[in-house]
């Protein structure tokens, strides 16, 4: 189906629904019961159909990614989530980093599952467990998936979920994307988007349900986060000629050598690795070692980019072999 056929389809179902249902829109009938007492009056949700992001009180970018499944900035105070029961919302996804207002949103009967994603992307444990809780979420009512600014990360989020569960070709989703403001300079978020394929039910069951209303880092993860920050730094050191490169002057090439060392110590001495297969210990421990050369090539004044790239490729070399056997 084309994506125009499928935006008019879209289009045309939301103009049906608001047509049928008395209850959705404040406009469809003049003569309808009065209001309760307690606001908020209805508010309408963005349409498949719109070509710019909508704004509401306290909710900005919002675009419709499927009937009631809408990507858009984080709530903004009592305002935002005043406007998202307004709308209907039954449950928020957030993708954003910072902890969600979990009470704020209780207290309108909402509720939030948190899944955290960065700006490269996301990979397929993260991707069926967002698709999890939308396909979920669906049933009991229309679905908020936010970030901060609602530009990038829900979006590309919201894209993929939605071309995962068949409610839009990858392509539709990408389109829907430029309407929301996703960056061109995020390629792994279009990636995501566009290389989602329609998943199958039972795959989608197979994720664990209870999907958490705050996401808490395991202290592993925490730490893989940190060795990932002191090797990107080594990367930028090692493309400057293994100096401080210029752009970032903070980084000082043994200290940050011997910041990973520390880490894949500290981290090799917890509970989390003594509960794992012995070889994962073992690639830490290389981990460690190859560090710990690095650092002291480079305190002792080694410049010789060839002695120096050795113990660098193989750090390089236990990221990706411990990742291919254990996480992937
Ligand atoms: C001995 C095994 C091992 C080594 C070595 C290792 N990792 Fe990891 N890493 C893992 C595992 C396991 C996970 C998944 C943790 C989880 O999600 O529970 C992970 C996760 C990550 C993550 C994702 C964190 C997140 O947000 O979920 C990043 C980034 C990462 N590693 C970077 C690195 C880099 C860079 C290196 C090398 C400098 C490295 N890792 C070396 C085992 C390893």
């Amino acid at each position: 189906m084309s994506v125009l056929l499928r935006v008019v389809l879209g289009a045309g179902l939301h103009v049906a629904l608001g047509a049928c249902c008395s209850c959705a829109s404040p406009r469809s009938d003049a003569r309808a019961a009065p209001p309760r007492a307690a606001p908020p009056a209805s508010v309408p949700l963005p349409a498949l159909a719109d070509d710019t992001p909508r704004n509401y009180p306290g909710i900005h970018n919002a675009v419709a990614y499927h009937e009631g499944f809408v990507s858009g900035s984080a709530p903004e105070g009592e305002a935002g989530f005043d406007t998202l029961a307004a709308m209907g919302i039954r449950t928020i996804v957030s993708v954003d980093g910072a902890e969600p207002e979990v009470q704020r949103a209780a207290a309108r009967g909402i509720r939030y599952v948190h899944l955290p994603i960065g700006y490269n992307g996301f990979d397929q444990q993260r991707k069926l467990q967002l698709v999890r809780a939308v396909r979920d979420a669906s049933q009991h009512g229309p679905v908020y998936i936010h970030c901060h600014h609602g530009k990038h990360r829900s979006a590309a989020a919201a894209a993929t979920i939605a071309a995962s569960l068949g409610w839009l070709s990858p392509a539709a989703g990408v389109e829907r994307m430029r309407v929301s403001g996703t960056a061109r300079n995020y390629p792994g978020l279009y990636t995501c988007a566009s290389a989602a394929t329609v998943v199958l039910a039972s795959e989608i069951d197979r994720v664990p349900a209870d999907l958490p209303p705050v996401w808490k880092p395991s202290d592993f993860v925490k730490g893989m986060l940190e060795i990932d920050a002191a090797f990107e730094g080594l990367k930028a050191i090692e493309n400057a000629g293994w100096t401080t490169p210029r752009d970032h002057p903070d980084l000082v090439p043994a200290a940050e050598a011997g910041r990973l060392a520390d880490l894949f110590r500290v981290l090799s001495e917890t509970d989390d690795v003594a509960r794992r297969p012995a070889a994962f210990s073992t690639i830490m421990h290389e981990a460690n070692a190859a560090s710990q050369t690095l650092e002291n090539l480079l305190a002792a004044g080694e410049t010789n980019a060839i002695r120096l790239g050795a113990p660098f490729e193989l750090i390089a070399a236990s990221c990706r072999d411990c990742h291919a056997r254990f996480r992937d």
